[in-house]
């Protein structure tokens, strides 16, 4: 629960504090057990001393509060195995507080995020820089980085771009004119309704990405967390080969489509998907992000 109840905060803050201890080999109410939770404990309600009240009233910092940063910070003078008498524990002050740094995690190139609120209406968002920082270059006094987008226009018919991909006259650079983009933000609807708010960054394998999360839902009845999770392979036409991902093909499979001539290659990374379908069974929405990378899901 949100200010002026301190509990969620505080709940959630202590979570955080306990998030590096290991319970697995602690026995339920042994001294040990009683040591973490009441040093944890200590730290949460010290801070809500002095920085938890209506909110209406009192600039709660929320964010920071329940931040992993502020735990760590928090938890810096614990010792698992002493107590830190509460007259040495003190509330932060607002100095240590500003000093603690939010992380906040952006993509270096491609960022694709998807949204769906209490109505209904979804929001599927891809975003690019291209490659890694893109140019290096940040705008002076804003502090945004500039693309390298030029990498998605066809440099020469037939030269392939730095995904593999060929192009021709249709995507030749000429002044004024867009590069082609493989982004795939994708809203799906069944009788108007939003059933599935999906994308994901990748370059080449974006589109195929997307292809094979639709693929997996509608034609296997995959629930989405498998398949957004499920391995994947992808064919861009040149070069002519399957790359696949980690378990993506067995070796069986594999060999029966060598016999009918594909070729395969290994290949890592094939786009973060950040995925929202409509519960079935509930009715609700279910966030599903690609567990192997940085994504994730959250509601509010
Ligand atoms: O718009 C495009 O197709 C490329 N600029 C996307 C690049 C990309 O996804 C790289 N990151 N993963």
């Amino acid at each position: 629960m949100p200010p002026p109840s301190s509990g969620g905060i505080a709940l959630i803050s202590m979570l955080n504090m306990m998030e590096p201890m290991f319970f697995d080999s602690v026995g339920w109410h042994s001294a040990q057990h009683i040591q973490m939770l009441a040093e944890v404990e200590k730290r949460a309600y010290a801070d809500r001393s002095v920085w938890l009240g209506d909110s209406d009233f009192f600039e709660v910092p929320q964010e920071k509060l329940l931040s992993t940063a502020y735990a760590a910070r928090r938890m810096a003078d614990y010792d698992s195995l002493s107590v830190t008498p509460s007259d040495s524990i003190y509330p932060l002050n607002d100095r240590e507080l500003a000093d603690i740094q939010i992380e906040t995690h952006e993509s270096e190139e491609t960022t694709h995020f998807s949204v769906v609120d209490k109505w209904g209406n979804a929001v599927s968002v891809t975003t690019t820089l291209n490659w890694s920082f893109g140019s290096y270059v940040t705008v002076e006094g804003y502090g945004f980085l500039l693309n390298n987008e030029m990498d998605d226009f066809s440099s020469k018919p037939g030269e392939p771009n730095s995904f593999g991909l060929i192009g021709n006259d249709a995507n030749a650079i000429e002044p004024k004119k867009r590069m082609l983009s493989s982004m795939t933000p994708t809203i799906l609807t069944r009788d108007g309704k939003v059933v599935l708010v999906v994308g994901a960054p990748g370059g080449s394998t974006i589109i195929t990405t997307v292809l094979q999360v639709i693929n997996n839902m509608v034609d296997f009845g995959m629930p989405v967390h498998d398949a957004v999770n499920v391995p994947r392979f992808h064919h861009q036409w040149r070069p002519d080969v399957i790359y696949y991902g980690p378990g993506a093909i067995s070796h069986e499979t594999m060999l029966v489509l060598r016999n009918m001539g594909y070729e395969f290659e290994p290949r890592y990374g094939y786009g973060e998907v950040n995925a929202i379908s409509r519960d079935k069974i509930f009715g609700g929405w279910i966030g599903a992000p690609d567990l192997k990378t940085a994504s994730h899901g959250a509601a509010y």
